[in-house]
């Protein structure tokens, strides 16, 4: 009788079973019954309605804190690119205020905060407040210690810039912590932060596919009450779509994933001339191609062709990206099959379709386009994260802790 279990879990932060697998809810139960003592599922049941401690306990073993410091980079520089073009329109009258909900261990909030100061504004200029349901991931976010899994991806630099190594792993310094404020909140409450002024940016990734419809759209109710009008709102890749159809506009920045109400006209800009097109090459360079020394010899007619053709490639894969992060999500699927027809396999093609699949929530089509990548190319590093979140949301952990180790390891492999 797993399912009033799987029903308590749903009425009380939104948690659709199937989205992480029927197994890792049996799973947290049979852990809370061992620490409760229960003699059986029965025993547990009636603990379990008898103490609202024990509920946020079992709450405490399901959830998916899985999270990283700058996940999807485009968006934090993105971010900043907004936060100045949004405090003229303060005056100084107040800090723009950014909240992360939900925030897990603190990686996202952090993130905010060393971008926005990278970008250059001065730390009395912006507030983070950040939210999540789990006691336990926000006491970890408070202790601000973290280890090697927060930190992906080639680009560490911020680690040397805001953080001390310790012997239990590098600690934040005290410029970025003081920065944010954590709080415990659930996203199914709807007077969540009702004595809070709206915030300018609302950050609320990766939580959205642990619902079903209904429940996403209640809670965008609550995310678009939460944020000011004129705001915008950062989304995972994986939950775009869901804005578009409520009558969200994405904003041009290429995998961002950002949104606001405005309409189109008033917010649309063109990416190219503001902000580089970041295809999927970003993470799968391209070779260099430098110029020989001290004279670069003339190129002979085949090497002309190939680097027409691999500016050919380069166009047409930011072409896919800009359609993909622009919410054309048709358009992008057909661009990676001309893409595929007219250069053969690809990992980056496949990549692309395997986001614009996960993206339409066709999880086994996903599933099946990032291995393909991951098989043309296994160091793939964007098709292994999605690939690992995938299989972490399907309840696969262990497939998923393969994949990450095998990113680590490529990251290793690259210094
Ligand atoms: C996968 S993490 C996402 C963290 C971060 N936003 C990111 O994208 O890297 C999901 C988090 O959602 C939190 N969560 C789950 N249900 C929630 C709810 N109803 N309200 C607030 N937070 C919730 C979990 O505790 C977990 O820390």
């Amino acid at each position: 009788m797993i399912e009033r279990f799987e029903t308590l879990l749903k009425v009380r932060i939104g948690l659709e079973a199937e989205s992480v697998g029927r197994v890792v809810i049996e799973r947290a139960v049979r852990q809370r019954m061992g620490a409760c003592g229960s003699r059986d599922e029965d025993a547990y049941w009636t603990t379990l309605n008898a103490s609202p401690g024990e509920q946020q306990a079992l709450v405490e073993a399901v959830v998916v804190p899985e999270t990283w410091f700058f996940r999807y980079p485009e968006s934090f520089a993105a971010l900043g690119r907004l936060a100045f073009e949004r405090l003229p329109e303060l005056a100084g009258g107040r800090p723009l205020r950014i909240l992360s909900l939900p925030c897990s261990t603190g990686e996202e909030p952090f993130s905010i905060v060393m971008a926005l100061l990278d970008a250059g504004l001065a730390p009395g200029l912006f507030q983070v407040d950040a939210v999540d349901v789990s006691e336990r991931v926000l006491e970890r976010a408070r202790q601000g210690i973290y280890g090697r899994n927060s930190f992906r991806g080639d680009d560490l630099g911020f680690r040397e810039r805001y953080f001390l190594p310790t012997g239990e792993g590098y600690a934040l310094t005290r410029q970025v912590g003081a920065k944010v404020r954590f709080m415990r909140g659930n996203l199914l409450d709807p007077g969540l932060l009702a004595g809070e002024a709206p915030y300018d940016f609302v950050f609320c990734r990766n939580l959205l596919i642990y619902f079903d419809r209904p429940t996403q759209s209640a809670v965008l109710e609550v995310l678009k009450r939460l944020m000011q009008r004129d705001g915008a709102m950062f989304i995972g890749p994986a939950e775009a779509s869901l804005l578009s159809q409520q009558g969200m506009q994405p904003l041009a920045y290429p995998q961002a994933f950002v949104f606001r109400h405005a309409p189109p006209q008033a917010i649309a800009r063109p990416a190219k001339a503001r902000v580089p097109v970041a295809a999927p090459t970003v993470v799968a360079p391209l070779p260099s191609r430098a110029p020989a020394r001290p004279r670069p010899p003339l190129p002979k007619p085949e090497q002309l062709k190939d680097a027409s053709e691999g500016a050919g490639r380069d166009a047409d894969l930011a072409n896919i990206a800009s359609l993909a992060n622009s919410g054309r999500s048709e358009d992008a699927r057909a661009a990676c099959e001309a893409f595929l027809n007219a250069h053969g396999p690809s990992a980056d093609a496949f990549y692309w379709l395997g986001l614009l699949s996960d993206v339409a929530g066709k999880v086994d089509e996903a599933q099946d386009n990032y291995r393909k990548a991951l098989y043309l190319q296994p160091q793939h590093a964007e098709a292994l994260a999605h690939l690992a979140a995938l299989l972490a949301a399907r309840g696969d952990r262990a497939g998923a802790q393969r994949l990450q180790q095998r990113a680590n390891r490529g990251l290793n492999n690259h210094g």
